[in-house]
């Protein structure tokens, strides 16, 4: 029996991914900010401690630290915090690897929207990081990861937006449409990537059960904007006639954040396909009825 270890597993994929792993025979340990007993580890990366008790059973890290990226408005400090949640604290987790002998592979979150804005070109991997500060966070949060790469195999999933009835984004966008008021955002035309939790899960499980290595866009389908918001009106039954919601209104109150709606990305799963992964939930509108059930 392997034993992984979650830094960041009380979060919205964390907590799913922990009931998956323990399904599939992994023993789990949380690293945690928070106060906890039984199955987690205290740690607070500021200071810098942390509780050593249990780390030398670790086999896998998933790194799946972060403050969230839509929670709060992007002032300069914000924007420190957003980086230093992810870079600082792998950091201070690749120092604790002295107490973890028997380590063998490292696996990380890192986010779709490195590419810079959308244009005709599909992404791969490979593809130049954008010069916006979503992208530079992403090439700072991957250069930590590969901090690990001198000790054990490094994977790193670009993940789109997580689709989850637990919380996330979808909670948020759901909201309008239950009041009948759903819209499109800004041109209604940008492709918004995104993949269900369960396929996410499922991926961090097939990136350590075949030791995968590298970076991989982590989606399951780029709808546009409109299509995806016109599925979710349909599959709650509701009316879809409202105006789309223009970007300067949404700029209004999401500051800089806007572009999380406004601007949209496309990108190609080829490379995970090709290693022999499929998806569950490749359509929005069956993806929809299946969270809304
Ligand atoms: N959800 C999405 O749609 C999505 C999309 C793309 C990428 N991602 C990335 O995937 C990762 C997990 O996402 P999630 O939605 O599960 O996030 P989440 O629910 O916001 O949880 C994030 C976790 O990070 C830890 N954390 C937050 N701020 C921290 C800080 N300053 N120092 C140390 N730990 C901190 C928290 O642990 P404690 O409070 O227990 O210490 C928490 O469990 C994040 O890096 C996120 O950016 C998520």
């Amino acid at each position: 029996m392997k034993t992984v270890l979650i830094a960041g597993g009380t979060g919205l994929i964390g907590r799913k991914l922990t009931s998956v792993l323990k399904e599939r025979g992994f023993k789990v340990y949380k690293l945690t900010r928070k106060a906890k007993k039984r199955g987690y580890i205290n740690w607070n990366p500021e200071l810098q401690t942390v509780d050593t008790k249990n780390l030398e059973r670790i086999n896998i890290i998933i790194n799946l630290l972060g403050a969230n990226i839509a929670e709060k408005k992007w002032t300069e400090a914000r924007k420190q915090e957003l980086i230093s949640s992810r870079v600082n604290t792998t950091i201070f987790l690749r120092k604790l690897t002295t107490n973890m002998p028997k380590l063998e592979y490292y696996i990380s979150a890192s986010g779709i929207n490195c590419y810079g804005p959308e244009s005709e070109t599909v992404h791969i991997e490979t593809d130049n990081f954008g010069s916006d500060f979503l992208s530079q966070l992403v090439k700072k949060w991957e250069e930590s990861s590969e901090l690990f790469s001198d000790l054990v195999p490094v994977a790193k999933l670009r993940i789109a937006m997580v689709l989850s009835k637990d919380g996330g984004a979808f909670q948020k966008i759901k909201l309008p449409f239950k009041l009948g008021l759903g819209a499109a955002f800004g041109s209604g035309k940008q492709h918004m990537p995104w993949i269900h939790v369960d396929d996410l899960c499922r991926m961090f499980v097939f990136g350590i059960e075949n030791n995968l290595q590298g970076t991989y866009n982590a989606f399951s389908a780029c709808t546009p904007n409109i299509d995806f918001s016109r599925a979710l009106a349909k599959a709650m039954k509701r009316p879809f006639f409202m105006p789309r919601i223009s970007e300067k209104l949404l700029r209004f109150f999401l500051g800089e954040r806007v572009i999380l709606l406004t601007e949209g990305i496309k990108v190609s799963n080829q490379k995970i396909l090709n290693e022999g992964f499929t998806f569950q939930h490749k359509n929005i509108s069956s993806t929809f009825k299946h969270l809304l059930k």
